[in-house]
């Protein structure tokens, strides 16, 4: 590296002194926000292009500059790039080097421009990426979930509420339920474009510049839509920030909601699913254990990503306009989030491959409770012209009745249900069976093994 003659700091003309050590050991930022290197030198190429253009830096340094950034990039790249904290952040690291390679004219780099549009308009287009790549993180799982869903759309389970045996359903149009959240927070993501795809460069520190800038120049090229409107809303404005912890979040808790699901159902007292020996661990005292930590693990990281969203919040709460140092932290925080909800995606993809439904406890399951209770009332309903209020009342007699003679609903003769009810032909004994039951439920969204097929195909087009 040539030898530095700029290793001031910018503003040690000013501020005479140099910053305590304390202050540039918490104040710098440089070990997080390096990863906007990309961001950062685009923005910069894109925007001493738009100088030129506008006939504010001649076409000689605007080369000059551009060639010394591509030689930055090569050097981050190859590991070569050294990091100052003393110079902060990435923007001031990458410009003192600037100075380094191609001299004073580096200077020309910041004209009509600040940090404060510089580090946002870097930060939108890298959470612009991170969203794009969630999703496509996402696709994988809702892929796993079809597989897994294409071959259980016959095996039987209990469905329930308040943890209780409610209804028969197929244990694919569980699985399914996940592909509707997880196709949900891909749409939240893909909101969250719009906000992003407004272009903050330019309104440099707080109110616009007074060079001739063309706003609309950078915006296209850094692949944004607009300008964004308002100089000092622009540099205060976190709330894209928010939109991703918030998205993060959403999908964080679902993630949670099924880890919980599957902890509970390969719990001992429920044995609903198995987990294969590459995702359990063992326990240092008890010999016989196999647990599923990597469920506890996603479970437990929800905490973290609500705590980022909560985080940012806070922050936000009491600050005025414009721009003020408390913000700084949004990029560790945003940083932090993504790389936890990556790693969650990835592990619950893993997860769901190596899961299998124990069918025959499902199946056992589905046959307790009384859960083909409902189908009763509704048999009656539609075969003996009754309104539901009073067929619900008939089969509480019947649920009530096989209670206490403790036998199953589909255990009952044809002459003990007739005692309940006169009207009852053998042809009841058919909505007992779990598979009739599920096969009943044929109102669009429903757990019939026709809807679920249609719905494979469906998601499967899309
Ligand atoms: N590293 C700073 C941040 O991320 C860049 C903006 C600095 N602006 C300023 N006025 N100090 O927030």
């Amino acid at each position: 590296m040539t030898k530095n003659k700029n290793n001031k700091g910018i503003w040690n003309n000013r501020i005479k002194k140099n910053v305590s050590s304390l202050f540039q050991k918490v104040g710098n930022s440089i070990d997080i926000d390096k990863k906007l290197y990309k961001e950062d030198i685009k923005g910069s190429i894109v925007h001493v292009e738009m100088l030129f253009r506008q006939k504010i830096i001649s076409f000689k340094i605007k080369n000059k500059i551009i060639y010394g950034l591509n030689k930055i990039e090569k050097e981050i790249l190859k590991n070569k790039f050294i990091y100052n904290i003393k110079y902060e952040d990435i923007h001031m690291n990458i410009e003192k080097r600037l100075f380094q390679i191609i001299g004073e004219e580096a200077g020309y780099v910041h004209t009509a421009r600040s940090r404060n549009d510089q580090v946002i308009t870097d930060f939108k287009m890298w959470i612009t990426s991170a969203t794009k790549e969630i999703n496509k993180n996402l696709d994988k799982i809702i892929k796993t979930i079809l597989t897994i869903s294409e071959k259980n759309i016959e095996t039987i389970m209990p469905g329930f509420t308040h943890l209780k045996n409610a209804q028969a359903i197929s244990f694919a149009h569980y699985l399914m339920a996940y592909i509707e959240m997880f196709n949900r927070d891909k749409k939240r993501f893909s909101n969250n474009l719009e906000s992003l795809s407004e272009n903050p460069l330019g309104v440099a520190a707080l109110t616009g510049t007074s060079f001739n800038i063309d706003r609309n120049f950078t915006t296209k090229k850094l692949g944004f839509k607009r300008p964004t409107n308002n100089s000092l809303d622009t540099v205060a404005d976190r709330d894209f920030v928010l939109d991703f912890l918030y998205s993060v979040s959403v999908c964080s808790m679902h993630i949670s909601r099924i880890s919980e699901e599957l902890i509970i159902w390969n719990s001992d007292g429920f044995n609903l699913i198995n987990l294969s020996d590459k995702i359990v661990t063992g326990s240092s005292i008890m010999p016989q254990k196999k647990n599923p930590d990597l469920l506890e693990f996603l479970r437990g990281k929800t905490g973290s990503t609500y705590g980022n969203l909560f985080s940012m919040l806070t922050i936000l709460k009491g600050l005025p306009i414009s721009y003020f140092k408390d913000l700084q932290d949004d990029k560790e925080i945003v940083f932090k989030s993504n790389e936890t909800l990556n790693n969650c995606i990835t592990i619950l993809n893993e997860v769901l491959k190596n899961l299998s439904p124990n069918k025959k406890k499902m199946l056992d399951l589905a046959n307790s409770g009384y859960i083909t209770a409902t189908d009763l009332a509704d048999y009656l309903v539609k075969n003996h012209s009754m309104p539901f209020r009073k067929a619900y009342q008939i089969t509480t007699a019947v649920v009530n009745y096989a209670e206490k003679k403790k036998k199953k609903l589909n255990e009952l003769s044809i002459d003990e249900l007739k005692k309940i009810e006169p009207k009852l032909s053998v042809e009841v004994l058919k909505v007992f069976d779990l598979k009739n039951s599920v096969n009943s439920k044929k109102s669009y969204g429903g757990t019939s093994f026709d809807n679920i097929k249609k719905m494979i195909i469906k998601y499967k087009k899309a």
